[in-house]
Parts: structure tokens; C-alpha cells; sequence
């Protein structure tokens, strides 16, 4: 089994100015830590595509990190720009997951569908959009816990991976 190891990079201007408190970031890290996740970074950047760019760009090149969750940014407001920074990161998307996230949240609430998250990989890491509330964010990780094994299995073609299948 592929040992996941997880960065979780902060969306949000009031939480980058110290305005208020980041909850969404630690949030997610306690749900990583049930699952046995290791955390590889935690970081806060604000709504502000070249920040974004520039924090996922400097995890992926240092390595440690085979998935990256954001939280924030993903909705409709003028500085959610999240999805277009990804968007510009990845090299391969994969639609299923945020499809699922979107259609799992929806049965909760259907503000779900107001979420933009996207998610995709580059070189062997995978970047997952999650919305900005904790609530949201959490409940979208854990939709998804399920199948990250064997997601990461794949991404770094370990032999075994098409056992699982
Ligand atoms: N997803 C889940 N699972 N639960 C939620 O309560 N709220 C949403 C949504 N996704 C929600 C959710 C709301 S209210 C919005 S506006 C969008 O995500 C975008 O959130 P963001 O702009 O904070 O990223």
C-alpha cells in the first residue's frame, strides 16, 4: 500500500492578513492524521492566482508531496480564483473526483454546486480543490478517502497497483 503524504495550502485572504483564523487548514490535517496521513506542508496563501501558482509550484519541485488539498477560493465571488490557478499547474485532469465530491455534497446541500473545484495531476502529485468552510472541506475529504490509496498507488505506478483493481 502506497503511503500517502499530504500538503494542505489555505485559501483566503482574511486568513493570510490575520484577520481570521484559519480553521478550514487545521481542520482538514486532524482528518489526514485519522487516516495515517502524513503532513508534508501546511501553508496560507491569499485569493491571488500568482500566490497560488507559486505555492503549488514550490511543494511540487521540492518532491515530498504525492496529493495537495487548497480550501477556499473555489466559489463565485470576483477573488475566487482557486480552480484557474490549479487549472494552470496541472497537466492531467482528473474530473472524477471533484464530479464526485460535487455530486456527494450535493445530496448534503445544494449550495454544493456552487463550488468550481477542480483537481488534476502534476508530475507525480495530485492537487485536490476542496471549498473553504471547514464543514465543506471536511465532508468533501472524507468522500473521498475511500479510493486516495489507490489513487496514489497509480500515480506513482508502484508494480502492485492493478492488483487492487
Ligand atoms: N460542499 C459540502 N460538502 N458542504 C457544504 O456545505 N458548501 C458550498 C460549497 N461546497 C458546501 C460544499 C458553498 S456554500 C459554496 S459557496 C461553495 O462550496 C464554494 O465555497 P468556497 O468559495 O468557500 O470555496
Amino acid at each position: 500500500m502506497a503511503e500517502i503524504h499530504a500538503a494542505v495550502l489555505t485559501v483566503s485572504d482574511r486568513s493570510f492578513a490575520g484577520t481570521r483564523e484559519d480553521f478550514s487548514g487545521p481542520a482538514i490535517i486532524d482528518l489526514l492524521k485519522t487516516q495515517g496521513i502524513e503532513l508534508t506542508h501546511y501553508s496560507i496563501v491569499p485569493d491571488d492566482r500568482e500566490s497560488i501558482i507559486s505555492q503549488l509550484s514550490d511543494w511540487i519541485n521540492e518532491g515530498s508531496s504525492n496529493i495537495i488539498f487548497t480550501t477556499g477560493g473555489t466559489g463565485f465571488s470576483p477573488h475566487d480564483v482557486t480552480p484557474e490557478a490549479t487549472k494552470t499547474i496541472i497537466e492531467r485532469e482528473t474530473p472524477g473526483i471533484s464530479e464526485f465530491i460535487r455530486a456527494r455534497s450535493a445530496e448534503k446541500t445544494p449550495h454544493a454546486i456552487l463550488s468550481r473545484a477542480v483537481s488534476g495531476i502534476c508530475k507525480n502529485c495530485l492537487i485536490i480543490n476542496l471549498p473553504g468552510s471547514p464543514k465543506a472541506a471536511c465532508e468533501s475529504v472524507q468522500f473521498i478517502f475511500p479510493v486516495l490509496p489507490h489513487a496514489i498507488e497509480l500515480l506513482l505506478d508502484q508494480p502492485d497497483s492493478e492488483k487492487n483493481h
